[in-house]
């Protein structure tokens, strides 16, 4: 039996996230927070990146029923499985890096270990650092793999990345202490929900325009017939009673498929990623929730 404490903050520092991750959720937290339902159970994210909403849950005390943290991506499900289960060896790994964090050869030594035989056999902690790491030192932080499954994202050429922050690794670990992790599709979130519980979705964006988004996180792109999918498990988990939010980019597509669901509003969001940088700046943001959401009083 879970004690009461497991999944709240206490007196403790206030948990961040560790990774960069394109479309993080960290400037929408004000719309996204003032649209949850006033209770839930279990807290389920399957397209977690850097989890913002699930960080500022878990400060806020209303994990209580517990969490499912999951991606697609098996290189990041990696990262969170290292911090929640071998914090220090993992800051131990960092601090090494970190020697090296301003040196360009090395980091194109570290983001070709996915090219070489044996990058399967190196152990899971190895691939978590080396996944941080670059993801400190790339380019925007982009995690970004060719159609071989490679990491690709150039060298960012900051003067002084901060690779290693054990205060909020540690913190995080504890975040994440009794957090169920899993790597698959978001569809196989079907098989974990229960009434009651709440599922956010934040699934790559479906682009703007043809140069504006960026959606390739995995090595396949998310594209009109996963947000076709989306939408028909949005309404199978609101008729099963589940409170179900989901945040996209506002285009004709997504108008279209839910255009039936009467909770929606556009805000407003600035894209930090894009492949042309004359282009970066405020957009329309689309928040869909599967449940009537309560006034700010
Ligand atoms: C917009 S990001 C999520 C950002 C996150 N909410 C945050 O605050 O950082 C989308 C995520 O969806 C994941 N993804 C892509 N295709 C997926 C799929 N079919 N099933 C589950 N996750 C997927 C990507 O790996 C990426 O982490």
């Amino acid at each position: 039996m879970m004690s009461q404490s497991s999944f709240t903050a206490e007196a403790q520092a206030t948990a961040r996230p560790f990774i960069k991750w394109a479309g993080g959720k960290g400037q929408l937290l004000p719309e996204l927070s003032r649209r949850l339902p006033r209770r839930f159970r279990r807290y389920h994210e399957p397209f977690v990146g850097g989890a913002a909403l699930f960080f500022y849950l878990y400060n806020e005390g209303l994990l209580q029923q517990g969490a499912v943290l999951s991606d697609y991506n098996p290189e990041l499900i990696l990262c969170y499985q290292a911090v929640r289960d071998n914090v220090e060896q993992l800051i131990e790994l960092l601090q090494e890096h970190a020697i090296h964090r301003s040196d360009s050869d090395y980091f194109l030594q570290i983001r070709k270990w996915d090219r070489q035989p044996g990058f399967e056999q190196r152990s899971d902690i190895e691939r978590a650092a080396r996944t941080i790491f670059l993801n400190r030192t790339c380019y925007n932080g982009l995690y970004r793999l060719n159609n071989k499954g490679q990491f690709n994202a150039p060298f960012g050429y900051y003067k002084n990345p901060l690779i290693c922050d054990a205060d909020n690794l540690r913190t995080v670990s504890k975040a994440l202490e009794h957090v169920e992790l899993c790597e698959g599709d978001f569809w196989e979130v079907l098989e974990r929900v229960q009434p009651g519980d709440l599922v956010y979705f934040d699934p790559p964006y479906d682009p703007v325009s043809s140069t504006a988004s960026f959606t390739h996180y995995t090595g396949q792109s998310f594209g009109p017939d996963d947000h076709r999918r989306l939408a028909e498990l949005f309404t199978t988990l609101k008729q099963r009673g589940v409170y179900v939010m989901l945040s996209n980019s506002h285009t004709p597509l997504t108008r279209e498929l839910y255009a039936h669901h009467p909770e929606k509003s556009t805000v407003l969001a600035s894209r930090k990623i894009n492949c042309d940088g004359r282009k970066r700046g405020s957009v329309e943001e689309l928040i869909v929730c599967s449940y009537q959401v309560e006034p700010v009083v």
